[in-house]
């Protein structure tokens, strides 16, 4: 029996990209591995938004050349997959740069995995082009896991902000159509997932083919896949503040099943700092889309990403992004220091920010976003809160679901409870997880 490893990095568009070409590799009769030691072959799905996550798939790779070799003092044979973005950007160079490489091959080639790794027993192989195919169309059904499950949605990016490489990446905007959605989102829920995560690289800027032809925005997408009888909840994620139409705000106040929780990365709070990244919004706009879904869903816990250090950033503007984080308030955020991207405008602009001053920036933002993070997680603490149970929990007897707002709970039920919603009284918030204790429906109520 043949053996597959396949290891992902970044996103969560990444995260299902590898799922798919294990589903890929499965119907090519391997078997998934954990062990890389033992795998026959090796899938590195790359992450290349910061400089930080394309050098570890260099070191990896170096690792596994040494690894390879070793396998083939022994007789065993490993192919070397690169995918991932990579692997668009880089293409051949990778080839050159890591000799144990055997296929690399870009986000929107890998339904052609087999013929490519058939291919890599003659000669090594470059596939990034840009398919005229759609590979959704070209790729074994899903294999079902679990209770929470990611659907692709949306691909790429038009908006060029000046310092991100996944309008290189990923390519343009494209978006599925509503109907190969709605049948993804039916198979899975068959499969026992309760709660679907629409993902996309700008998933509030969908606009597929529609039942009637007509084209289809998020909103309407939304509805379409509530009414599958046995869908619990229903996320997106990531969205661009220009595209939080009001159609889409309105909608977080009326299906239920959309849960109260909105990730909408900002970047940064001075209107300065925003202009030159090309984001083509403003700091007031921001505060304006949240207060407007606020206003329609007071319970939403908001998210967002910020970038410290953009070149030319001076302090007075750094602490924008401080009051604006003070006002918003997060439930959760991620913040990261510029880290300047090949191929981006941005890339070879004047005014770079010494390191010393990034790192003292990201730190005071993450202690800010930190303290605002427990908070949100301790405000949990008394009430009741329905958990969407996923799985055995951490101790016999547990079980680990996630609230509305995306916190994971652990508490005592039966492992039947996996695939219901339960109410659950939290005691205590520790640092990674909240602990409960299931509640009757009477007191739930009360
Ligand atoms: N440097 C630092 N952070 C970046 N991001 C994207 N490109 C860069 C870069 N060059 C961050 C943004 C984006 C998130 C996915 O990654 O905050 O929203
Ligand atoms: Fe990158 Fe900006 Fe597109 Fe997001 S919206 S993927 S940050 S170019």
């Amino acid at each position: 029996m043949k053996k597959a490893f396949v290891k992902s990095y970044g996103c969560q568009m990444n995260a299902y990209d590898a799922a798919r070409m294990a589903d890929v590799l499965t119907a090519e009769g391997y078997t998934p591995t954990e062990v890389v030691e033992e795998a026959d072959v090796v899938v590195l799905n790359t992450c290349h938004i910061r400089e930080k996550a394309a050098d570890k798939v260099y070191s990896e790779l170096g690792r596994l050349r040494v690894l390879k070799a070793a396998r083939a003092e022994v007789g065993q044979d490993t192919t070397i997959v690169v995918a991932g973005c990579v692997a668009q950007a880089e293409g051949a160079e990778i080839l050159a740069r890591a000799p144990a490489v055997d296929v690399v091959v870009g986000p929107q080639n890998y339904h052609r995995l087999t013929d490519l790794l058939a291919r890599s027993r003659v000669k090594r192989v470059v596939d990034t082009e840009f398919p005229v195919e759609d590979k959704f169309d070209h790729l074994p059904a899903r294999r079902t896991q679990g209770v929470s499950a990611f659907l692709t949605v949306q691909e790429g990016c038009d908006k060029f902000c000046a310092f991100c490489v996944v309008p290189y990446t990923r390519g343009a905007e494209v978006s599925r159509s509503v109907a190969a959605i709605v049948a993804e989102a039916t198979a899975l829920v068959r499969g026992g997932v309760r709660e679907i995560t629409l993902i996309g690289q700008n998933v509030n800027a969908y606009h597929g083919h529609g039942a009637d032809g007509a084209s289809a925005n998020l909103p309407v997408l939304l509805r379409a896949l509530q009414d599958i009888p046995g869908i619990l909840r229903l996320r997106y994620t990531t969205s661009h503040p220009n595209d939080m139409a009001a159609d889409l705000i309105a909608a977080h106040g009326e299906i239920p099943a959309l849960m109260p929780y909105l990730h909408l990365p900002v970047q940064s709070g001075s209107d300065r700092v925003l202009k030159a990244m090309n984001r083509k919004h403003d700091a007031e706009t921001y505060r304006d889309i949240i207060a407007r879904v606020r206003a329609v869903r007071p319970d939403v816990a908001l998210s967002s990403d910020f970038i410290v250090g953009f070149p030319g950033e001076t302090d007075a503007e750094f602490d924008e992004t401080m009051r604006l984080v003070a006002e918003i308030g997060f439930a959760s955020a991620y913040s990261f220091k510029y880290s300047p991207r090949p191929g981006t405008p941005a890339a070879d602009w004047a005014d770079p920010v010494p390191e010393d001053v990034k790192s003292r920036r990201l730190a005071a933002l993450q202690g800010l976003l930190d303290d605002q993070r427990h908070a949100f997680n301790a405000a949990a603490v008394g009430t009741v809160v329905e958990v969407l149970v996923e799985k055995a929990g951490r101790h016999p007897g547990q079980v680990a679901g996630k609230t509305p707002h995306l916190l994971p709970v652990q508490f005592d039920a039966p492992t039947s409870t996996i695939g219901t919603l339960v109410p659950v009284r939290i005691v205590r918030a520790g640092s990674n997880s909240l602990f409960g204790e299931a509640v009757s429906d009477a007191a739930a109520a009360a």
